[in-house]
C-alpha cells in the first residue's frame, strides 16, 4: 500500500515537487526559501483522498486504546494528516507524542486566569519535542536509504536525533557549538552513538558549516529546515485540540529559536481548521529571549518582511540563535492568528521557571519563555482573564541541571540583571543546606524552611 499522498511547495515563489526531488540543504533550487509539505489530495472539497473529519476523530480516539506500535505513538496516531511516507510500516518510532496537558492552578491564580494549561513536550522519549518531529524525518530517511544523517544543534535536536538513528540502524553526524549547551543534552548524544563534533563557533555558524557537508556527501540533512521534521511536530496541535474536545484555546504560546516549532504547531491548526476538525486557529504568540530575538526586530521594525541576524547571549543555550532558518514562516503564523512576537530578558526567564518547577512540573529554561511572555501579556492586558491559554513547555528540566542549581545557590544571575526582582528571585530560590547528621538540625531546618 503506498501511503504516500504529499508534495514539497516552496514557502517562497509556491514551486511544487515530488519529495524526493528536494535539494540536500531543502532550500528552493529557485529562490532558495524553505518548503512545506503539502497535501494536494486535500484540496478538492469531495476528493477521495480529503480526510472525513467526523471519521478522523472517532478513529483517532479509538486508537488510543490499541496497542500497535504505531497507534501508542501520539504522532502515528495522527497518521491521515501525515501521508508522508511509502508505507506507514517504515516508521521508526520510540513511543513519542501523547504528551501530559497540565493545569497550573497556582500560577492562574496570582495571575488571574481560570485557565492555564502547559502542553509538556518535555515528557518525550529524549525529554524535548524534537522527538515528534524526529520520528517523522528519520522514518523518511529511511525510507530513502540513506546511511547517514546530521544536524547542527543546541543539543535537543542532537539527542533526539541520535536515539531515532540508533534505533533506524542509521549513523548519525552532530555539530553542536563548542561550551555552549547543557550537558545533559552532549551525554544523550554521546550514549545513543552518535560521532559528535564540538565545533568552534556558534549554532549558526554549525548550521553553515553543515550546509556545504550535506552538498558534498550523502548525508540526510535533519534539521528543522527539512520539512519533514515539521510534519511531525504539528502533531501536538491535534493533541491539544483533541483534548479541549476540539474547542481550541485562544491562546498558544511558544518559545522562538530557529522557529520551526512555532511554524510546526501554526501548521497544524491550520490544517485542522481547513479540513473541519476546528472552527479557528488559537492566537499562536512567540517568546524570544532578549540577547536572541531576530524574529522580535523584524516584526518590529520590518512588519515581518525581512530578517537582520543578531549576535545571540542568552543562558537558555537552546534558543541562543541569532539567525533563525523558519522565520517567514513563523512570522505568517503569529501575522494570520492575531498573536504577538515579545522578547523576555535572563531574570525573568529564571522566576518563571521556578515557578514552574514550583507547580511540580519544572522544564528547561528554552520552555520557560512562554511563561515569562504570558505574564507580559497578561499586564498587558493583551489576554483577558476569561481566556484559555495553553504554555508548550519544549524541554525537560533535567536536561539543564546546572542551570537550576545556579539558580538556587544564587550564583546564575548578575545583580544587573536582578534589580527590581531581588525579592521575588529570593522567594523562590530553595538551596541545599548542608546540615548535621542529628534530628535536631534537620529539625531546626524545618522550621526555618520558607512558606
Ligand atoms: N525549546 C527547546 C528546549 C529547544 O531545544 C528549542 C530548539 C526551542 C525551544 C526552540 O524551538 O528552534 O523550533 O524555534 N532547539 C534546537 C536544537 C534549535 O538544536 O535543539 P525552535
Amino acid at each position: 500500500m503506498n501511503d504516500n499522498l504529499h508534495q514539497l511547495r516552496c514557502f517562497g515563489c509556491g514551486t511544487r515537487i515530488a519529495g524526493a526531488e528536494a535539494q540536500p540543504d531543502f532550500r528552493c533550487a529557485l529562490c532558495g526559501d524553505l518548503f512545506e509539505v503539502d497535501y494536494p489530495g486535500w484540496i478538492q472539497k469531495k476528493g477521495p483522498d480529503r480526510p472525513n473529519p467526523g471519521a478522523l476523530k472517532w478513529l483517532w480516539r479509538e486508537r488510543r486504546c490499541s496497542s500497535e506500535t504505531l497507534d501508542r505513538s501520539g504522532v502515528w496516531r495522527f497518521r491521515e494528516l501525515l501521508p508522508i511516507l511509502d508505507s506507514f510500516g517504515d516508521a521508526v518510532t520510540l513511543r513519542e507524542g501523547d504528551t501530559p496537558l497540565y493545569r497550573l492552578p497556582r500560577i492562574a491564580r496570582a495571575l488571574g486566569v481560570d485557565q492555564l494549561y502547559a502542553k509538556h513536550q518535555g515528557m518525550n522519549p529524549t525529554g524535548s519535542f524534537k522527538d515528534t518531529g524526529m520520528t517523522a524525518a528519520m522514518s523518511v530517511a529511511r525510507e530513502r536509504r540513506f546511511e547517514w544523517v546530521a544536524c547542527a544543534s543546541t543539543g535537543n535536536t542532537s539527542a533526539s536525533m541520535a536515539a531515532y538513528a540508533a534505533r533506524a540502524g542509521l549513523k548519525s553526524l552532530v555539530l553542536i557549538p563548542d561550551g555552549k549547551i547543557a550537558w545533559g543534552k552532549l551525554s544523550q548524544a554521546m550514549d545513543y552513538g552518535a560521532l559528535t563534533c564540538q565545533v568552534k563557533t556558534d549554532f549558526d555558524g554549525c548550521v553553515r558549516v553543515l550546509t556545504e557537508i550535506v552538498k558534498r556527501a550523502p548525508i540526510y540533512l535533519l534539521n528543522s529546515v527539512n520539512p519533514y521534521r515539521l510534519e511531525g511536530q504539528k502533531t501536538p496541535a491535534f493533541e491539544i485540540a483533541e483534548s479541549f474536545d476540539w474547542n481550541v484555546p485562544d491562546h498558544l504560546i511558544v518559545p522562538g529559536g530557529n522557529l520551526g516549532n512555532s511554524s510546526a504547531l501554526g501548521k497544524g491548526f491550520r490544517e485542522l481548521k481547513e479540513l473541519g476538525l476546528v472552527a479557528r486557529m488559537p492566537r499562536i504568540s512567540v517568546i524570544q529571549a532578549a540577547g536572541a530575538n531576530p524574529l522580535v526586530r523584524s516584526l518590529a521594525e520590518t512588519k515581518g518582511s525581512s530578517i537582520e541576524p543578531v549576535e545571540a547571549h542568552t543562558r537558555a543555550t537552546a534558543i541562543r540563535i541569532g539567525n533563525p532558518a523558519s522565520w517567514r514562516k513563523a512570522a505568517r503564523v503569529i501575522q494570520e492568528t492575531g498573536g504577538w512576537c515579545l522578547d523576555v530578558t535572563e531574570a525573568e526567564i529564571a522566576i518563571a521557571k521556578a515557578e514552574l518547577g514550583a507547580e511540580g512540573l519544572g522544564c528547561e529554561p528554552a520552555s520557560a519563555v512562554t511563561l515569562a511572555g504570558f505574564k507580559k501579556l497578561r499586564a498587558q492586558k493583551l489576554i483577558s482573564s476569561g481566556d484559555t491559554v495553553v504554555l508548550v513547555l519544549t524541554g525537560h528540566t533535567l536536561k539543564d541541571a546546572d542551570y537550576t542549581i545556579d539558580f538556587h545557590r544564587g550564583t546564575l544571575l548578575k545583580d544587573e540583571e536582578k534589580v527590581g526582582l531581588e525579592s521575588e528571585i529570593e522567594a523562590l530560590r530553595r538551596n541545599a543546606i548542608a546540615t548535621d547528621a542529628t534530628p535536631e538540625a534537620v529539625l531546626s531546618a524545618i522550621k526555618g524552611a520558607k512558606a
